[in-house]
């Protein structure tokens, strides 16, 4: 592997650190503390074109490779995981996915304004009876002429209360389980849908997730993204790719969780020392760096054999499940090491912990991260 970065993936890197830096810093905890979905500055990650990185120019995106994306989003990530989340629905979830299976007319309707900001995607699976068995969904679409007719409930999901379009997957044929799923395109200003409350989170509280519901919506053949049946291998094909990006939005705040610790250590004092004297912080500060580092590469990896055209189901999987786990042991030792501060408001440390605890279950929980491991594993020993 070669991880050498190339001028495009320095320079991608460093515009989303100032900008994460000078911009999204200081206003984190303010809109954490409100739950308030941070209009003004994902705009301008849009203008910067931090909402299409992957998106070729010809459709309004920056047109570079998966690398260049995890390297922003780490960078977005650790000043706010928030920002973070709204980043990844709409580079992977939304926008990876019309690229991928979208006609030319889709692509050139849907992804202009998604990947420069002025609107806002999102990605919609999960229903109150179905999470990790995404295939049981229940929300239907019944063809009508040139057109379906859609009903159902659909929960979780992230960007919900504000997205102009909503990538939506449902069942046209419940009785052939997965292979009876569709996916189209819902246009939010329509009759027939309607938005839940925003849900009251633990964390990542400035990205807004709500239910949506469908009542007699029409959407026309047209907006059918790929073929009727494909609906569950086209929600599984993306989120390998959307699992990159947790791993790199997890890799984030860990680095953030860890710089802090590093900073705080080289400050406080005890028992006349700075803590990073002593033993029981260093050792900390060891795993930490050491775990953050395997989890960064684990999540180049998996970016470099998706640019690379290879199969990287597992890849993926291996790098969000470490690099959760990772994020959340990070969380955890920074307020350790930082003792009551850490626990107080006053300090980001405790925001850390609460955004980092969603990256072991959004986009596939832990356990399901293990079960593709595993099924990937066997099939190539087999
Ligand atoms: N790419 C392409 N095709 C795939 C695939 C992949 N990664 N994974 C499975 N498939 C195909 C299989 O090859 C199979 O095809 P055939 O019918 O031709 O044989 C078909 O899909 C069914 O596969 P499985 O039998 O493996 O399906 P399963 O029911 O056992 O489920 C699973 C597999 C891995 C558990 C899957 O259901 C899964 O990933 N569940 C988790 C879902 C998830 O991540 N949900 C989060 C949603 S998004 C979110 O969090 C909210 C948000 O807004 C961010």
């Amino acid at each position: 592997m070669d991880f050498d970065l190339t001028e495009e993936q320095q320079q991608i890197r460093e515009l989303a650190r100032e900008f994460a830096q000078k911009e999204i810093a200081p206003v984190a905890a303010e809109f954490d503390a409100k739950g308030e979905f941070p209009y003004e500055t994902i705009k301008k990650m849009g203008e910067l074109g931090l909402m299409g990185i992957e998106i070729p120019t010809e459709y309004g995106g920056a047109g570079l490779d998966t690398l260049c994306y995890v390297l922003a989003l780490e960078e977005i990530s650790k000043a706010d995981a928030s920002h973070g989340t709204i980043m990844s629905v709409n580079n992977s979830l939304f926008g990876y996915g019309i690229y991928k299976f979208g006609t030319p007319a889709q692509k050139q309707k849907y992804l202009e304004p998604v990947a420069s900001g002025k609107k806002n995607g999102a990605y919609s699976l999960t229903e109150p009876q179905s999470g990790s068995d995404a295939g049981n969904m229940k929300t239907r679409a019944v063809p009508q002429g040139d057109a379906y007719v859609i009903n159902g409930r659909k929960s979780w999901v992230t960007s919900g209360p504000v997205a102009d379009f909503v990538l939506l997957f449902v069942t046209v044929n419940p009785e052939l389980k997965h292979k009876g799923t569709s996916a189209f395109m819902i246009d939010t200003t329509q009759p027939g849908f309607a938005r839940g409350k925003v849900e009251p989170k633990l964390g990542i509280r400035a990205s807004a997730t709500c239910e949506l519901f469908f009542d007699n919506y029409r959407v026309p053949a047209s907006e059918r993204i790929g073929q009727d049946g494909d609906g569950f291998k086209i929600a599984m094909t993306i989120l390998d790719a959307g699992r990159i990006g947790i791993a790199a939005q997890a890799v984030g705040i860990a680095q953030a969780a860890f710089e802090a610790s590093v900073k705080y250590a080289q400050e406080r004092e005890a028992f006349g020392s700075k803590i990073g004297e002593f033993q029981a912080i260093q050792w900390m500060l060891a795993d930490m760096a050491t775990r953050i580092e395997a989890a960064r590469l684990l999540t180049y990896s998996a970016a470099l054999k998706k640019t690379n055209g290879e199969k990287y189901s597992r890849d993926a999987s291996m790098a969000k499940l470490y690099a959760s786990e990772v994020a959340t042991f990070a969380a955890d030792c920074a307020i350790q090491i930082h003792g009551g501060m850490g626990y107080s408001k006053e300090l980001p440390i405790e925001r850390y912990y609460r955004d980092a605890r969603i990256t072991r279950i959004y986009e596939g929980t832990s356990e399901i991260q293990r079960t593709v491991i595993a099924r990937e594993t066997l099939k190539t020993f087999s």
